[in-house]
C-alpha cells in the first residue's frame, strides 16, 4: 500500500535556478516502487495539482478500472466544478471535458495493481485525454519495478550495481522553468528543440533521474542497466564509449515486459519513448578513473550527451549473466491468430486542423476500435507515415516482422511497445488475455498521443 500525493513542487536542476514542477511526492523522477510478482499492491493518488490527472501504470496487467482511461479523472483537491485547464500545449480542444462518459470519480483514488506478470521495470505516468505530454513533460512520471525470485536467482548484478535510468529531455526557460515549446513559439527556433507539431516535442537538456548528464561513480565490475526512455518525443541511440574512443558491448537481458530468453549483444542500442531496454555493461577493463560516456548517436551538440560513468574503484564480481535468461515467453505462431487487423499511424486533417490518426481517425472515448474476445491471439499489421512508438495496454506482443523482413535484435522478447521507423510497417502478435474492459493503443510520441493517435481497445 502506498500513498502518493501529486502536487507542485521545485527542484535544482540546473544550478542555481529553481524549476517548478507537477511531481508525484515532491520529486521528479516520482519515488521507484519495487514489487513482487503476484502480490498486490494499492497505490492512493491524492491530487493536489490545479488540474484533474490520470495515472497509468506502464507495462502493467491492471484491470480496467485502475488502468487509467484518459477520462477518468481524479479531480484536484478541494474543487468544487471542473477547474479551467493549463498547460495545453498540443490538442485539439478539451473534447473529454465534454464526453458524457468521461467518468468523473474522485479527489483521491485508489489504484490497484495486481502485479500478476513477468518481472520487469514499469513506469507510472499521467494520461489525462489531450493533456498527457505536457503533464509529463511537468515531471508526473515515475518508475514501479516488479521483481520475482527465479529473477533474483539469476545472479545479475544488483544492489548498487543495478541502475534504473530514467532517460527524459527537457527544454528550460533562462529563469530555470521549464519551456514547453508548444507554448513558446520562439523556442522552436533554438536548435535542439523542434517544433511540437511535427515530431512531437523535444528539448536540448538530456536528464537521468532528473538530473543533467549526471556523472555516476561505478566499482569496475558488470552493471545492470535498466534503461527507460520516458522523452515525449525523443529517441535515442545510445552507445557507450571509453575516454580512448572504444565502444563497450551492450548486452541486453531484457525489453519492456521483462526478460529475454537469451541474451542479445549491442553495440548501437535504439530506444524510442517508452521502451525500456534492461543491459549489462562491464566496466572491469576501464582503469580506475576512466570514464564511460553513455552517447546518443541521434543527437548533435549537447544532445549527442546522455550521461556519464567514472570508475571509481577495482572491485570483485561475483555478477553472472546466465545463457539462458527465461523459459516462459509466449512462443505465440501466426497460425494461432484467429484475427489479422491492418491499423495505419499516419498524420491527417482533424477538425479544423492537422492531427495524427489511427486508421484515419483521431480518438473518440466514445467509439470502439478495436473488439477482440478474451483469450484470442491476433496479428496487427502496423504501418506508419513518420516515427512513431506504438504501444498496447495490458498485454506483452512479440514483433513478428519488419517491412516484411524478420525483426530487428532490439526486437527480441516481450514488448509493449514498438517503435516504427519512418514509412516502416510491422506485424505484432499477442494474446488478449488477464482482464475484460476498456483500454487503449496509442502512440507513445506523447505530443502523437494528445493529437490523436490512439484508439480504443475493448476485450470482452
Ligand atoms: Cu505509457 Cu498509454 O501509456
Ligand atoms: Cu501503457
Ligand atoms: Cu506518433
Amino acid at each position: 500500500r502506498y500513498e502518493i500525493t501529486q502536487r507542485e513542487a521545485s527542484a535544482e536542476i540546473l544550478p542555481g535556478v529553481r524549476t517548478p514542477l507537477w511531481t508525484y511526492e515532491g520529486t521528479f523522477p516520482g519515488p521507484t516502487i519495487e514489487s513482487r510478482r503476484g502480490r498486490p499492491v494499492t497505490v492512493t493518488h491524492h491530487n493536489e495539482l490545479p488540474v484533474p490527472t490520470v495515472v497509468h501504470l506502464h507495462g502493467g496487467r491492471t484491470p480496467a478500472a485502475s488502468d487509467g482511461y484518459p477520462t477518468d479523472l481524479v479531480l484536484p483537491r478541494g474543487r468544487q466544478e471542473r477547474p479551467m485547464h493549463t498547460g495545453h500545449g498540443s490538442g485539439h480542444g478539451m473534447r473529454g471535458m465534454h464526453d458524457p462518459r468521461a467518468v468523473v470519480t474522485e479527489l483521491t483514488r485508489d489504484y490497484t495493481f495486481p502485479l500478476d506478470q513477468r518481472p520487469t521495470l514499469l513506469w507510472y505516468h499521467d494520461h489525462r485525454m489531450d493533456f498527457t505530454a505536457p503533464a509529463i513533460w511537468r515531471g508526473l512520471a515515475g518508475l514501479h519495478i516488479v521483481r520475482d525470485d527465479a529473477e533474483d536467482a539469476l545472479g545479475l548484478p544488483a544492489g548498487p550495481r543495478e541502475l534504473p535510468l530514467m532517460i527524459a529531455d527537457r527544454a528550460f526557460a533562462a529563469d530555470g522553468g521549464l519551456a514547453y515549446p508548444a507554448l513558446d513559439p520562439a523556442l522552436r527556433e533554438r536548435p535542439g528543440v523542434h517544433d511540437p507539431y511535427l515530431g512531437g516535442v523535444l528539448g536540448d537538456v538530456i536528464l537521468v533521474n532528473g538530473a543533467p548528464w549526471p556523472v555516476h561513480e561505478v566499482d569496475a565490475a558488470r552493471h545492470r542497466l535498466r534503461i527507460l526512455n520516458a522523452s515525449n518525443a525523443r529517441h535515442y541511440e545510445l552507445e557507450a564509449v571509453t575516454d580512448d574512443g572504444r565502444r563497450l558491448d551492450l548486452v541486453q537481458i531484457g525489453a519492456d515486459q521483462g526478460l529475454l530468453a537469451a541474451p542479445v549483444t549491442h553495440r548501437l542500442l535504439p530506444t524510442a519513448p517508452a521502451e525500456r531496454h534492461d543491459v549489462i555493461i562491464d566496466f572491469s577493463g576501464i582503469p580506475v578513473g576512466g570514464r564511460v560516456r553513455l552517447l546518443n548517436r541521434l543527437g548533435s551538440g549537447r544532445t549527442r550527451d546522455v550521461m556519464a560513468f567514472r570508475v571509481a574503484r577495482r572491485a570483485a564480481d561475483d555478477s553472472r549473466v546466465p545463457r539462458t535468461l527465461s523459459t516462459d515467453l509466449p512462443a505465440w505462431r501466426r497460425s494461432d491468430a484467429v484475427r489479422v487487423r491492418d491499423l495505419s499511424f499516419r498524420a491527417g486533417r482533424m477538425g479544423g486542423g492537422h492531427g495524427w490518426l489511427i486508421g484515419g481517425l483521431p480518438f473518440d472515448p466514445a467509439r470502439s476500435d478495436v473488439i477482440t474476445r478474451l483469450g484470442d491471439v491476433e496479428v496487427w499489421r502496423l504501418v506508419a507515415d513518420v516515427h512513431h512508438p506504438v504501444h498496447l495496454h495490458l498485454v506483452g506482443f512479440r514483433v513478428l516482422s519488419r517491412g516484411g523482413r524478420p525483426p530487428l535484435p532490439h526486437d527480441a522478447g516481450l514488448k509493449d511497445t514498438v517503435s516504427l521507423r519512418p514509412g516502416e510497417s510491422a506485424e505484432i502478435i499477442t494474446r488478449f488475455d488477464g482482464y475484460r474492459g476498456r483500454y487503449l493503443f496509442h502512440c507513445h510520441n506523447a505530443e502523437h498521443e494528445d493529437m490523436g493517435m490512439m484508439a480504443n481497445l475493448e476485450i470482452v
